[in-house]
């Protein structure tokens, strides 16, 4: 077994007094991202769920009393006919609740699309905010207001100003969307303080701190959540509607990953998000202030759950299946060196940095049942958004690239289907129901429905459909892929973070209508 590689005690300077992640500006306008695309078909918006839209409900209060209304009643009618989520390891310490109070970590571009949603449901209640920047706290108390809220509690004089946040008894559940280097750790102090937890991906940056997510969620009983809004996607879930009825056959291998061009995110002008720049760090905004040094500092795939979140739950991952083991390749790094000397010439200073994480990197992962999952990150290249989804079985195959379907016996001889009717005929029962009003949350919908399973496994207190071993076992590919990269590509064993538990544990019920 080849030596842990731990950049992260590179990248985190003692008592987390991070010089280069300056978690200070992000009071900009973003603009979206990406475009939201909607594919019409017969009968049916099939959604194409691209990153971005961030602010998108910001504007979108005008609506919110007609949806609220639609939540209430379903929350409701949703209550009486709940399954309840597999308990698995969690502890159920409270019945459920009708009113969540919530506290969100982090307001920035992402916990204010999070707030935006929790604000539409007469359910929750935000009762606590916390951000060390003083506009997105202002940003979020003036959008809570005219929403109707109540004035919550704010914090943010420092870093750790959370931890006070998370003594509030009247917390329920705390929603955290900071840089990826707090997560872990304010997790773990939010589920020791009884929370139930809700964590932005990527959950975890070390293998360490995989097992700390693991670890504190059996010592305190309480229940994380990773919310990992893409298992969410309308053409996921119908996909996954495809596999639990066996159309694919026995599953056999799967290809995701994050393929994104965010050469314009990573760097920037320090004004605008998008503004065309090439600074970072302390010069930067937004999630170049943070986000970038990874680039710097690791090779690794960085970022792998937008991807493997809804392989894993179609492949079982950690409840009758578990992933075994990966090897890690990584091409040389160009893309935002190029960028720079394309954006700010050659003679600028960052066009001097040596990148360390390659531009692409694909990893691929053994499964205990004899599948393949190929992963890919590819980040800092010129090229279109996809999560490059492949899905195949002993029977057919669907591409999201291309949207096509294969079937055998159903698909014409060696040609490919348009994917629409197949997903249309297999939408799932979420969509059905909520998916008129799931479109106004951001993101396609699928944050609508990411928000809406932690509300209502936080009411309930039980274990959520994307929990702790799921946050551990999904983020264990970035430090694993770091290690198998740093040795010429030598398999690395994921660890079994179920303990053995995996082979009886039941798949979650994903295709129940409730959420
Ligand atoms: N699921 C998705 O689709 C999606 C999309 C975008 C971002 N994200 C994730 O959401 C997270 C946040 O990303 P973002 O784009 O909102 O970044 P951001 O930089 O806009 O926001 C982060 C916020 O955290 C605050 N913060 C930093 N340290 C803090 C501390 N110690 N205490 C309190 N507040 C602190 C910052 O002031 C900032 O407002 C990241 O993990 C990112 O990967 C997920």
């Amino acid at each position: 077994m080849a030596t842990y590689v731990n950049t992260l005690a590179e990248i985190r300077p003692k008592h987390w007094a991070v010089p280069w992640v300056i978690f200070s500006i992000s009071h900009f306008q973003r603009p979206p991202r990406h475009p939201i695309i909607r594919k019409r078909t017969a009968g049916i918006i099939i959604t194409f769920s691209i990153f971005g839209k961030r602010h998108e409900q910001e504007q979108k209060f005008k609506n919110m009393n007609q949806r609220r209304n639609f939540i209430k009643k379903t929350a409701l009618a949703g209550t009486g006919i709940a399954t309840l989520p597999n308990l698995t390891f969690g502890i159920s310490k409270s019945g459920k609740k009708d009113k969540l109070n919530v506290g969100m970590i982090g307001v920035g571009l992402r916990g204010t699309n999070h707030m935006n949603n929790l604000l539409q449901r007469d359910d929750v209640n935000i009762v606590a905010i916390c951000d060390i920047d003083d506009v997105r706290i202002k940003m979020a108390l003036d959008a809570i207001s005219k929403s109707g809220g109540a004035k919550p509690k704010t914090f943010g004089k420092n870093e750790t100003d959370y931890l006070n946040l998370l003594a509030l008894q009247e917390v329920d559940a705390v929603l955290i969307a900071t840089p990826w280097l707090w997560h872990t750790r304010m997790a773990v102090d939010s589920m020791k303080a009884g929370k139930f937890t809700g964590m932005e991906v990527s959950a975890a940056n070390t293998m360490e701190e995989c097992w700390d997510l693991v670890n504190t969620h059996e010592e305190t009983g309480s229940h994380l959540m990773i919310l990992e809004n893409v298992n969410y996607r309308r053409d996921v879930l119908a996909v996954l509607n495809m596999v639990k009825q066996n159309v694919f056959g026995e599953l056999m291998h799967f290809r995701c990953g994050y393929q994104h061009d965010l050469r314009g995110v990573l760097l920037n002008d320090g004004k605008d998000a998008y503004g065309k720049g090439v600074e970072f760090g302390d010069k930067g905004i937004s999630e170049s202030k943070w986000r970038t040094q990874h680039s710097i500092l690791r090779n690794a795939d960085v970022y792998p759950t937008h991807g493997l979140g809804p392989i894993a739950v179609m492949d079982d991952i950690n409840r009758g299946n578990r992933f075994l083991s990966l090897t890690s390749h990584a091409t040389k790094a160009r893309g935002l060196h190029d960028y720079i000397v394309e954006n700010g010439g050659k003679d600028h200073p960052n066009a001097k940095i040596n990148f360390k994480m390659g531009d692409v990197i694909t990893s691929t992962i053994e499964t205990a049942k004899g599948e393949t999952i190929i992963v890919t990150h590819d980040t800092t290249l010129p090229r279109p958004y996809s999560l490059g989804f492949r899905v195949q079985g002993t029977k057919g195959l669907w591409e999201v690239d291309g949207n096509r379907i294969y079937v055998e016996g159903k698909s014409k001889y060696d040609q490919w289907d348009a994917a629409d009717e197949w997903l249309q005929k297999y939408d799932h029962p979420l969509w059905k129901k909520y998916g008129e009003h799931a479109l106004d949350a951001g993101h396609g919908g699928m944050d609508f429905f990411v928000d809406h399973a932690f509300v209502e496994s936080a009411k309930l207190n039980v274990a959520p459909p994307m929990d702790a071993y799921d946050a551990a076992a999904w983020s264990a590919v970035t430090p694993l892929s770091e290690a198998s990269i740093a040795n010429n590509g030598e398999p690395q064993d994921f660890p079994d973070f179920t303990r053995g538990n995996w082979i009886k544990r039941k798949p979650y019920d994903w295709m129940k209508d409730t959420y």
